[in-house]
């Protein structure tokens, strides 16, 4: 009796968990299969796949403007083609404004509200409020802090001269110094003290390596309800907790003494002093530390990720190399530093920059989620409130329509000649429209000005650690290579 109790309790279960699975079929959405229990992600849970590789292969096996899929039981739309995405992400905007990402401000406050999660006009006050922080003209003062951290990497290259480095390892480094020193105001000796308190921190933040962390990070993006019922925050507790007191510390200190640096907390700090009885939005004590919060995570995997793969890059294609290292030269001889202009003038750098992030894209998917009802206009489809919508930026960066060889690292696309043959939103490193990367300038900053320093002087080559072709860790949502990625690095 038991028996059969526990079977029809199953066969309920069993019901009410798949009665979605006909959602696409019914609206005459192209969809892929779900497989029970996981839906179409189930090579990524079992890790199996990487996720940018498993969105791959699905764009790929459809030729429609959209797919449908499952992540577990919920339907999720892939947009393939970049007419609907210019709609979604630029014309149509404020129906797509928010991301399909969970939220719990009684368990984590801090991510609660930052910018990447907050939703609606709490987001666009925010934003309005951020986006002066991140001009060119405050990226050219906070550059003096940047080029002290680019020492500090060369000195690091100088020590370690002929031998091979983790290169991933070495720019995290680089890119935890130039984020403490600019978000956080304080040096984080990264590279002078092996046992830095701060890069221990940065690097639990978002560490896929654990597997609760790398659970947390995926419940965040695909199954919000967990983050609920599990009371699951987005980055680590202990290390945004460390981060936030040194962040306090610091802003206090700062008060107190009227000390000017022209770095992020500066600017965080002129944003509250000014702020009028009429501000739309305004900073207490953890919106503030929740910004500092968010630029450390935003801006150190992504930076360094990037750097560690062009390094890669160029040690499998010397003469690219070279080439580079020629203009650094050439720049550096013209201006006798590395001025703000001397790095914007330089073409090459900007096209070895560009081609990386279309290789490898740090956010291999963007996300959204539909705010009402929605008539796609070039099909008649009409998508639901509060659908989550995938933008496959990793798949569209693949696609050999668009890119023709895709495989092959080629910077001549982005060249005057060839750049304006790129498909409008078939190109989506920093995401698009007014919710795309705040931080894009900061980033391409800092990565150019650590190519210029370490490409000026050393040579980064090919050792018989280093893996070709890379393979992808799937437990993480960035792309990083399960073996490292080692190079020699050499002083010319
Ligand atoms: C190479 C470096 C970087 C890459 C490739 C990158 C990429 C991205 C992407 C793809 C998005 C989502 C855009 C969208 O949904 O349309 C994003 C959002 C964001 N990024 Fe970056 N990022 C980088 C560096 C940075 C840095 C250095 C910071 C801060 C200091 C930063 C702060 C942010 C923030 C706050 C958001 C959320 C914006 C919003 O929702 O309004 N990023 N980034």
């Amino acid at each position: 009796m038991i028996l059969v109790y526990l079977g029809c309790f199953l066969l309920i279960l069993y019901y009410l968990y798949t009665r979605n699975y006909d959602y696409w079929e019914s609206r005459g959405v192209p969809f892929e299969k779900p497989f029970f229990l996981f839906g179409n992600f189930y090579k990524i849970f079992s890790g199996k796949q990487h996720i940018s590789l498993r969105i791959r292969e699905i764009y790929n096996n459809f030729s429609s403007p959209y797919v449908g899929i499952y992540i577990f039981n919920q339907p999720n739309l892939i947009i393939r083609s970049p007419d609907v995405l210019k709609r979604i992400l630029v014309k149509d905007f404020d129906k797509f404004v928010n991301r399909k990402v969970a939220s719990n401000e009684a368990v984590d406050p801090i991510a609660a509200h930052t910018l990447f999660t907050s939703q609606d006009q709490v987001w666009k006050n925010l934003r309005a409020k951020i986006s002066p922080v991140f001009t060119s003209g405050k990226m050219k003062l906070m550059l003096p802090l940047m080029k002290a951290c680019a020492s500090d990497f060369v000195n690091h290259l100088d020590k370690h001269n002929g031998e091979v480095i983790e290169v991933r390892e070495t720019t995290k480094r680089y890119a935890v110094d130039i984020i403490s020193s600019c978000a956080f105001g304080i040096n984080s000796e990264c590279f002078n003290d092996e046992n830095s308190e701060i890069l221990k921190e940065a690097t639990k933040l978002l560490d896929f390596t654990s597997f609760v962390r790398s659970f947390s990070i995926f419940s965040f993006f695909f199954v919000p309800k967990f983050v609920d019922i599990f009371r699951l925050t987005l980055v680590d507790k202990s290390a945004s907790d460390y981060l936030v007191n040194v962040f306090r510390t610091t802003f206090k200190e700062r008060q107190k003494r009227n000390i000017v640096r022209n770095d992020l907390i500066d600017l965080l700090n002129n944003l509250k002093q000014n702020e009028t009885f009429n501000d739309s939005y305004k900073f207490d004590d953890v919106k503030m530390a929740s910004q500092a919060i968010s630029f450390f995570t935003a801006g150190n995997d992504t930076t360094s990720v990037t750097v560690a793969f062009i390094l890669y890059e160029l040690a499998l294609q010397p003469n690219i190399q070279d080439r580079l290292r020629r203009e650094i030269r050439e720049a550096f001889e013209k201006y006798g530093d590395f001025t703000y202009e001397a790095i914007n003038e330089m073409k090459y750098l900007d096209m070895v920059f560009s081609e990386t992030l279309r290789k490898y894209p740090l956010a291999t998917f963007l996300n959204r989620k539909s705010a009402t009802k929605y008539t796609f206009e070039e099909t008649g489809f009409t998508v639901d409130e509060g659908v989550a919508i995938l933008v496959p930026v990793a798949a569209l960066h693949y696609d050999p329509k668009y890119f023709p060889n895709p495989e092959n690292f080629d910077p001549e696309r982005f060249s005057n000649e060839n750049k304006h043959k790129i498909v409008p939103y078939t190109y989506l490193p920093f995401g698009d429209g007014p919710r795309n990367c705040i931080g894009q300038r900061f980033g391409t900053l800092v990565g150019k000005v650590a190519l210029s320093y370490c490409l000026k002087d050393f040579a980064f080559e090919k050792a018989e650690a280093t893996s070709v072709p890379l393979e992808f860790e799937p437990r993480t949502l960035f792309m990083v290579n399960k073996k490292g990625l080692y190079l020699r690095a050499v002083k010319l």
